[in-house]
């Protein structure tokens, strides 16, 4: 296993847009799981390819449920709209405030290459929207409200932050 170095604002490979990955080979299963021992070690709760300096479509979450691998995940359905702050691990020490949807679902195919739906409301639905962002070169600064560095009270509350 491997801790990966996360490329942080700046770095042009977090604005490119990120390619389908075509086989889930080995190759694929190896940096997926780097991928989730490198979040989990940031500490964060999700994680996209091109943070990692790779411009691949995948994602690792954990919403607090364990780990899931999304290879091209697709939103294939939203509802509502949720206000909450969060923060991403290529941009540290910040949060800020993000409308987003608030439920998803999304499908996409799992380590094994079988086509998976994930439905997810609240900090789930948060996740899955950030880390997709990420495989359109998108950040969620581009979107948020009052972006700020992360207060004291903040890391130890439940604002998002990590992810
Ligand atoms: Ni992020």
């Amino acid at each position: 296993m491997l801790i990966l170095e996360i490329r942080t604002e700046g770095d042009p490979v977090l604005r490119e847009t990120a390619k389908p990955v075509k086989i889930i080979d080995g190759k694929m299963r190896d940096l997926a799981r780097d991928m989730l021992e490198t979040m989990y070690s940031a500490p964060g709760v999700g994680l996209a390819a091109p943070q990692v300096g790779i411009p691949v479509r995948l994602i690792v979450i954990d919403a607090g449920d364990g780990p899931r691998t999304l290879f091209n995940p697709e939103i294939v359905w939203r509802r509502g709209e949720a206000v909450d702050d969060e923060g991403c691990l290529s941009v540290p020490g910040m949060i800020g405030t993000v409308t987003r949807s608030a439920e998803v679902e999304v499908i996409a195919y799992d380590r094994d290459g079988k086509l998976v739906s994930v439905r997810g409301k609240g900090f789930l639905a948060r996740i899955l929207q950030h880390e997709i962002d990420h495989l359109d070169g998108v950040l969620y600064i581009d979107k948020a409200e009052n972006v700020r560095p992360v207060e004291e009270e903040c890391e130890e509350s439940q604002c998002s932050e990590g992810d």
